[in-house]
Formats: C-alpha cells, structure tokens, sequence
C-alpha cells in the first residue's frame, strides 16, 4: 500500500482515537433513522441483486459492518488504521475486519456487490477522489451498488483535537453536486440523494449530511 502524506495522517490520527471513537459512537446510529432507512435501502438493493459480497470501506469500529449484518447483508470491513481494525474484529469477533485503503484496494476486479463509504471519503483531498471513486467502480460487479455518506459543503477543517485526543486530521465538507459529478465520470450512476440537516448532537459543530445511493450499470 503507498503510504502518501494524507494516508499517513489518516492513518495515525485514527490509530489514536480508536478506542473512544469505538466508544462514543457505538450506539450513534440509534438516534438517526433517515441515515438507518439509507442503509436499510441500500441492504434490500444489495440482497436483491445477489452480485457478491459487501464492502464497508473506511470501516472504523466496525458499528456499521454489524448493522448490515444484522440486515442480512453478507458484508465485510477494511480500514486504513491497524488499531481501528483491532477495535473491530475485538468488538465483533463474528465478523471479518482487513487493513487496506480505499486509494488502492486488494480486491479483483467485480469483486463485489454492493460497497458502504460511510463518512470514510471525508479525509480524501478532493483531487484524489477520482482515484478512490475508479477503485469503486473497478471492485464492484455490474450491477453493484454503492452507498457514500459524507459531509456537505465547501471547505477544509483543520482538526487538532476529537474524540478526546490530540491530533492532526483534515476533514473535507463536499458539495453535493461535485461528488455526483465525480460518481458520474468514475461510470457510477447516482439512483438516490438525501441531504439532511444536522440533528440536536450535530448541530453546535456539523452541518447538512448527504447520503447517495450509486450502482454500477449492469
Ligand atoms: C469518520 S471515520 C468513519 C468510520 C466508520 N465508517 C463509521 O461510520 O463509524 C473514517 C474512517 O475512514 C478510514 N479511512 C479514511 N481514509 C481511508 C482510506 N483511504 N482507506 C481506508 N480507510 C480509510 C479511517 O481510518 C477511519 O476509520
């Protein structure tokens, strides 16, 4: 795997925080159903379509590799930081965790059926997008569906300290448009966009979330 600056940063900063990421978000999902019905959609797309299994890349934890396991999805996660896979495969001993980075996958060609990237993209300088978006599009099989989530906007925040810990970690707010832009030139059609305001937590920090729903033409 080439170990570029961004990655290097990513990687540390979420080697530091796994941990208390694993533990203040564990239950996260609960109070959030608009982003439970994205998943929801995405797990009965990706049953249907019975391409092969699922990816969630940029994993973390692992809390929602389990949730679409519990949806019935087979799916499995991969993340750049070694801690962050530790914390998963501890966390869900049942499920399996790989390290690995979206920039440059270890999966053939149509390997997949269906990936999850979610809030994973939000590290990525926008310029290296399209190499992550054409790694999308090379491991799905035609037909496969892809679900991203990330945050909307136009800027770079500059993180020194989150989850409790000091770091260093870029975070990117996309607009919508320009990351469908970026689908669409990686050969990914965009079948459903949500755009939601931030909830009661996000609110004093965060901003509108966006959730896209993409395939692979089959
Ligand atoms: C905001 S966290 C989201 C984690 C998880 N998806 C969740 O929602 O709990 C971002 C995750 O993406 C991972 N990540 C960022 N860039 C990556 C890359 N190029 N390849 C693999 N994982 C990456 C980070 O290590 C981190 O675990």
């Amino acid at each position: 795997m080439s170990e570029t600056p961004h990655l290097h940063a990513v990687r540390t900063a979420y080697d530091t925080v796994a941990v208390d990421y694993e533990r203040l978000l564990r239950d996260a999902l609960r109070d959030k159903p608009l982003d439970r019905a994205m998943l929801g959609a995405f797990a009965e797309a990706v049953r249907a379509g019975d391409a092969g299994p699922v990816a969630d890349l940029g994993c973390g934890p692992g809390r929602v590799t389990a949730h679409l396991h519990g949806l019935g999805v087979p799916v499995f996660g991969i993340d750049l930081s070694s801690e962050m896979v530790a914390v998963a495969r501890r966390t869900f001993p049942g499920l399996r965790f790989d390290e690995g980075s979206m920039t440059a996958l270890d999966l053939e060609d149509d390997a997949l059926g269906g990936i999850v990237s979610w809030y994973s993209i939000v590290h990525t300088p926008p310029e290296v997008l399209p190499t992550v978006f054409a790694e999308f599009h090379r491991v799905l099989a035609p037909g496969g569906h892809l679900l991203i989530a990330f945050k909307v906007g136009n800027q770079l925040r500059h993180l020194e300290q989150a989850y409790g810990h000091a770091l260093s970690l870029d975070v990117y707010w996309m607009p919508p448009e320009e990351i469908a832009a970026l689908l669409g030139a990686a050969g990914l059609v965009v079948d459903a966009r949500l755009i939601r305001e931030p909830d009661d937590q996000e609110r004093p920090t965060q901003g509108r979330q966006a959730y896209f729903l993409a395939r692979k033409p089959g």
